[in-house]
């Protein structure tokens, strides 16, 4: 947790974008695994996380706008939670920490609300994820859980959007810490990395860092052979030499702030030259987009100028053929990168994606493509000095996007289909940084850089 000063800041901040009406924002309930005292690890609310810092189950933090006071509605624990769960400080005193002074039970807050609705006020929301959220909120509100998306405050998704995305330096210094934890898992996945072991053997490794050095992972890890598939959650295959293992894993720091990074390596610790190739121009892919990357210019720019230096090393390889140019306005180079080059990250892996892509990533000067590959760019706007992005170019050979476009003749006169065939069963690679914008570039994230050279991969490797 911040300290108090920090959320009563953002609330001040969020009640100056909003100016009337009434704020509901709710926390996080636990989640059941199998039964309801068996719960998954609990995950607290961003936005809820953000302007009230408490992380713990049952909350609703309500602010009213004109009158300027923030309340929190919460049960304290009774003396069954205190025999099981051990003693509990009282909502009060987690109120207190976090500058709130106005603590009620949680069954005071549909008086509040209808209140509310009877003097005509703005009910402000943001789109429930969870389904026990939107039942609350249609309770609250007395509108059908189905409708409630039409009654979301887009004046509250667009206020909370222009406060989380630009980081404070006490922010940035949690998402370093989180990267520093990333560095440590990726190292030790370098180090395990072996013909013989399985799959998971590497993904219960790394899990285990983030868990002994942060508070667990930051999304379910990808740790897969078979990286031509993008989010691959399969950890069964036994690992075989000559193949490369894609990781694609980030850890939550004490506070909830992620990291995200991803390394591809050779599973024998060495690339083989046809490997090596292609993970020099994702590399490179990589290193020419971040240094694209400073304040004022578009990331829909950074994501276009990056796919064009794709296309060019693609025809070097021969693998595409045509016009760089030509390639890039068709979108044919998304046949082996079908996704954008990163997205926001900060108290989510993909920052606000709860708020929608379209007022995280967009804007109305920067619209969403619908084009294949461009189409699933998460950041497209112009980027701000404090925004938090991730870097993540890639080179995937999926066998039924390679037979489908080439069944259906889509963008065949850029794709060399011989050539491309050969790579069946290569896998894919994607090499994944974080940055933030800073006043005069960006920066990457954490205190040393993941290896990432084919010689410091392979050093790391031990080879
Ligand atoms: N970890 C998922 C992603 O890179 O977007
Ligand atoms: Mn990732
Ligand atoms: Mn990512």
């Amino acid at each position: 947790m911040f300290d108090t000063q920090t959320y009563v800041a953002r609330r001040n901040a969020l009640r100056e974008k909003v100016q009337h009406g009434l704020v509901v924002l709710p926390g996080n309930n636990e989640s059941p695994m199998n039964y309801a005292a068996n719960g998954y690890r609990f995950r607290q609310d961003s936005n809820f996380r953000y302007f009230f810092g408490i992380d713990r189950a049952g909350f609703v933090g309500v602010m009213d706008v004109e009158e300027g006071t923030d309340c929190l509605y919460a049960d304290n624990c009774d003396m069954d939670d205190i025999i099981w769960m051990g003693p509990q400080p009282t909502v009060q005193q987690l109120g207190e920490q976090v500058g709130v002074r106005r603590t009620f039970a949680l069954s005071e807050l549909q008086k509040t609300i209808q209140r509310a609705i009877r003097y005509g006020r703005k009910i402000h929301f943001l789109p429930p994820y969870r389904e026990e959220n939107r039942q609350m909120l249609s309770n609250l509100i007395g509108i059908k859980s189905g409708s409630l998306v039409n009654y979301v405050s887009e004046l509250l998704i667009r206020s909370v959007v222009a406060l989380r995305e630009i980081k404070s330096a006490a922010e940035i210094d949690e998402i370093d810490k989180a990267c520093d934890i990333g560095y440590l898992m990726h190292t030790e996945a370098m180090r395990l990395c072996r013909p013989g072991i399985y799959e998971r053997e590497v993904a219960g490794a790394i899990e285990g860092v983030a868990t002994i050095y942060g508070n667990g992972v930051s999304f379910p890890s990808i740790v897969s052979q078979n990286g031509e598939t993008l989010h691959n959650h399969y950890h069964g295959n036994k690992l075989a030499a000559g193949r490369l293992l894609l990781i694609d894993a980030g850890v939550e720091s004490a506070t909830g702030y992620s990291s995200d990074f991803t390394r591809t390596i050779p599973v024998d610790g060495r690339f083989t030259s046809g490997q090596k190739a292609v993970y020099e121009l994702v590399l490179e892919v990589n290193n020419r987009s971040t240094a694209m990357i400073k304040k004022g210019v578009t990331y829909r720019s950074v994501h276009l100028a990056s796919a064009k230096i794709l296309a060019a090393g693609l025809k070097e390889l021969g693998l595409m053929k045509g016009e760089v140019d030509d390639i890039v306005a068709n979108g044919a180079q998304a046949l082996f990168m079908p996704h954008g080059l990163g997205h926001q990250m900060g108290l989510d892996v993909h920052d606000m994606e709860d708020l929608g892509e379209r007022f995280v990533g967009y804007d109305q000067e920067v619209e969403r493509s619908t084009q294949f590959g461009l189409g699933s760019l998460r950041m497209g706007r112009k980027l701000c000095a404090g925004h938090v992005l991730t870097v993540e170019p890639g080179v995937y050979f999926i066998p039924e996007l390679i037979a489908k476009w080439k069944r259906e003749k889509i963008n065949d006169s850029f794709i060399n289909y011989p050539a491309v065939e050969k790579y069946i069963g290569f896998g894919g690679i994607r090499i994944e940084d974080d940055v933030v914008v800073t006043a005069d570039g960006c920066r990457r994230l954490g205190k040393q850089r993941v290896p990432v050279t084919v010689a410091e991969v392979e050093a790391a490797m031990g080879k």
